[in-house]
């Protein structure tokens, strides 16, 4: 299983915040907000990982976390996606690390306290993809689920959504997902969008759903990253991360302490 941060974008809606760097960078509480899906894949055994950035800010990505896993056996690539156009171009850009196994791609942006080992180690093939229940589904993805939990239809920011159940941003795909995402057509706002890619599954019959326990946070406003926060400090979430995560950030401080002295 290969893992892929999906980590671009413009992030026009966090104005001025993301004037400078990228929103994935952004502070969520004690740490750049990119170290969630990281720590959610690591935690899940992921060791070969793509983060893909726009071109803006590629190089803080690269001064971050170029080396910082280096010696705790994950390999962390980068890749730049020139425009966004759109969430399931990541299948398309990154058809070569995928090099025809499963992935696992996570939105830069999402933050989860629910531990999706047990999902993504079980994983045979197909697609699978998580809902949780919401009080604004319209700003989502939307699943709508029959009497027997089979996917009755999918669609993306729905005016009127037929659930409340939101799509959250991580989704395991096997290695036929290249080639359906080569196949996509760009929707009315001009994106390859990651809710066809899911209905390409659905109408082959190899769709599975799962719920998602515990937080889920989509940073995309000022209010959920906030909220993002405030979350990740009252319930410790640094505390539970991967211990090799938190060492590998415990060595990336020393040194750049180090570093600094040396220049005074
Ligand atoms: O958060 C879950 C939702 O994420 C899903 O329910 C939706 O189905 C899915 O389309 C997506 O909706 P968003 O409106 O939240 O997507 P957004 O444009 O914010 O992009 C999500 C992340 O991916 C964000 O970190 C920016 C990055 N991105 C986005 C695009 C369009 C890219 O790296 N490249 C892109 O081309």
């Amino acid at each position: 299983m290969k893992g892929i941060i999906l980590a671009g974008g413009t992030g026009t809606r966090l104005l001025p915040l993301t004037a400078v760097t990228s929103k994935q960078l952004l502070p969520v509480y004690d740490r750049p907000m990119i170290f969630y899906p990281l720590n959610t894949l690591i935690q899940a055994g992921i060791k070969d990982i793509l983060i893909i950035v726009a071109p803006d800010h590629s190089g803080h990505f690269l001064n971050l976390l170029g080396s910082m896993f280096q010696k705790f056996g994950v390999n962390i690539s980068f890749m730049v996606q020139k425009q966004p156009r759109g969430l399931a171009e990541a299948y398309v850009l990154a058809e070569d690390f995928i090099d025809g196994e499963a992935t696992t791609l996570i939105l830069g942006d999402n933050i989860f306290e629910n531990d999706f080992s047990e999902a993504i180690q079980t994983f045979q093939g197909g697609g699978r993809i998580f809902a949780k229940e919401v009080s604004d589904p319209e700003r989502f993805g939307v699943v709508e689920l029959g009497t027997d939990r089979e996917v009755l239809s999918i669609e993306e920011k729905p005016e009127q959504p037929k659930s409340r159940l939101a799509i959250v941003g991580i989704y395991i795909f096997d290695a036929a997902v290249v080639e359906a995402a080569k196949g996509l057509t760009p929707s009315a706002r001009g994106e390859l969008e990651i809710t066809d890619l899911q209905k390409h599954y659905l109408d082959q019959g190899k769709l599975d759903v799962r719920t998602v326990e515990g937080a889920w946070f989509d940073t995309g406003t000022y209010e959920s990253l906030f909220e993002a926060s405030a979350y990740a400090r009252e319930h410790r979430f640094s505390e539970r991360f991967h211990p090799m995560v938190n060492d590998a950030l415990g060595e990336f401080n020393a040194e750049f302490k180090k570093i600094v002295s040396l220049k005074k």
